[in-house]
């Protein structure tokens, strides 16, 4: 199947990020003589401790899609001989899975696509020793960003947008949180939300969009941090609630970036506005997180300075724990986020990308699995859970995402490998042979 060259494309506003764009496929889809269909059913959502591991795997599998919705799961030998299907076979399309693992198609959780280069002069910096902060202290980071995405066009930021969306499809991604936060002004960060919106009306999976208004206080605010919190709290929220462009709320609570009471004043706006909040924490330096579970965030992101009190508070609520170990690897840090301990403790882990130019240039979550069994040692089964019903509960689309169950959204990724084990031990190579999104296929290499 020839790929879709996003470059190319002309897009058109309209659509609305948090739906699938209309894309309900007519033909029912029929994947047979799966060898492991992972269809993660039943269990608690979130996964927590030992349920992580449980993919709850059929053997000759078989999944029937129709209207965009899985309607049958079951063994393939059950679903030839079932009088429904028997009746409707030659309009079903077959597709056959053999020597193929078939999972639920990965919920990538958390990422800033908004943007329109990559940071090459930091990332060379980095080689001869400057750290993350030092960079940004310099004039790199994430306000080296903001310039470039000011001044592009709306049009031309979803063109971006759309070649990520397409680049995670084409590994197993049917679910993405989209986050603005490199406009830094009401303007810039209405536009980049837009171009979301663009962006996910041209494709097919589901997009859910997240004002990160407070990525960093721009340049223009540093002597007055709390002119531009009142700039988001007042104009950028309230806005961003009226016209629909997000469902939540992100800010980033760490040392040169926001305080934890400038991060509360967010997330409160955020819950006075009717919008869902979440926030990176203890990324670069520990922090209290009891003040900001007071909005019950859906996640809380990073976490790798998180300290044992707080585990144990994550442990006891609803709110997930994303992790997010490209930005460690690309960081060329030695220190990782404390999967054990938080999973140990019953805390809700999910998995994501963290996809953007400044610390996590990829939009791969099969090398997210990868990093995760090597560096956060966790199996590759609690991998496969964290990426998909968990990142399901972190964006609360668990009643829809994030398992193979009849009456879900017929989002499935199928990988050309014979044991599920090998989506996390391969690297640096794509090993997904197709992607369906609404009951449609997708990539077919
Ligand atoms: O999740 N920590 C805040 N935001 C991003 C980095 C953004 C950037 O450097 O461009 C992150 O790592
Ligand atoms: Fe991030």
């Amino acid at each position: 199947m020839a790929k879709a060259r996003p470059g190319r494309k002309k897009l058109k506003s309209g659509g609305c990020p948090g739906l699938t764009s209309g894309h309900k496929a007519a033909t029912p889809l029929l994947l047979i003589n799966i060898r492991q269909l992972l269809t993660l059913r039943a269990g608690s959502a979130p996964r927590r401790g030992r349920e992580l591991a449980e993919l709850s795997i059929i053997e000759d599998g078989a999944v029937l899609c129709e209207a965009g919705r899985i309607v049958a799961v079951g063994k393939t030998r059950d679903a030839l001989r079932d009088s429904w299907l028997k009746g409707k076979r030659k309009r079903v399309r077959e597709i056959d899975c053999r020597g193929k693992v078939v999972l639920p198609g990965f919920v990538d959780s958390h990422t800033h696509p908004v943007f329109t280069a990559p940071r090459l002069v930091d990332f060379e910096k980095r080689t001869a020793g400057a750290s993350y902060e030092e960079i940004a202290a310099a004039g790199g980071g994430i306000r080296w960003s903001v310039e470039g995405v000011r001044r592009a066009s709306r049009e031309e930021l979803a063109q971006h947008v759309l070649a990520a969306l397409e680049g995670m499809a084409a590994q197993g991604t049917t679910t993405v949180e989209a986050k603005s936060g490199y406009g830094l002004s009401t303007e810039a960060e209405l536009k980049s939300l837009l171009a979301v919106r663009d962006a996910a009306a041209h494709w097919p999976g589901t997009v859910v969009a997240t004002l990160l208004g407070a990525h960093v206080v721009p340049r223009e605010h540093l002597r007055h941090p709390e002119k531009y919190v009142r700039e988001v709290c007042e104009l950028m929220i309230p806005q961003a609630a009226q016209q629909k462009l997000a469902e939540f709320v992100d800010v980033f609570c760490d040392r040169g970036a926001f305080s934890p009471e400038h991060a509360q004043s967010v997330l409160q706006a955020a819950t006075d506005n009717g919008l869902g909040t979440r926030a990176h924490v203890c990324q670069l330096s520990p922090c209290t997180l009891a003040p900001l579970l007071a909005s019950k965030p859906a996640s809380f992101d990073h976490l790798d300075f998180v300290s044992d009190e707080d585990v144990e508070r994550l442990s006891r609520s609803q709110t997930v724990a994303t992790l997010v170990p490209g930005a460690n690897y690309f960081l060329g840090l030695e220190r990782y986020p404390p999967a054990r301990r938080l999973i140990e403790s019953g805390a809700a882990v999910a998995l994501a990308t963290d996809y953007n130019p400044g610390t996590s240039p990829t939009t791969s979550m099969p090398f997210i699995l990868s990093l995760a069994c090597t560096h956060l040692k966790m199996s590759p089964a609690e991998a496969i859970s964290a990426a998909t019903i968990n990142g399901a509960c972190a964006l609360l689309r668990q009643n829809s995402k994030g398992s193979i169950e009849p009456g879900k959204d017929a989002d499935l990724a199928v990988f050309d490998v014979a044991d599920y084990r090998e989506i996390a031990y391969w690297f640096g190579m794509n090993r997904c042979w197709t992607t369906v999104i609404g009951g449609e296929l997708r990539e077919h290499k």
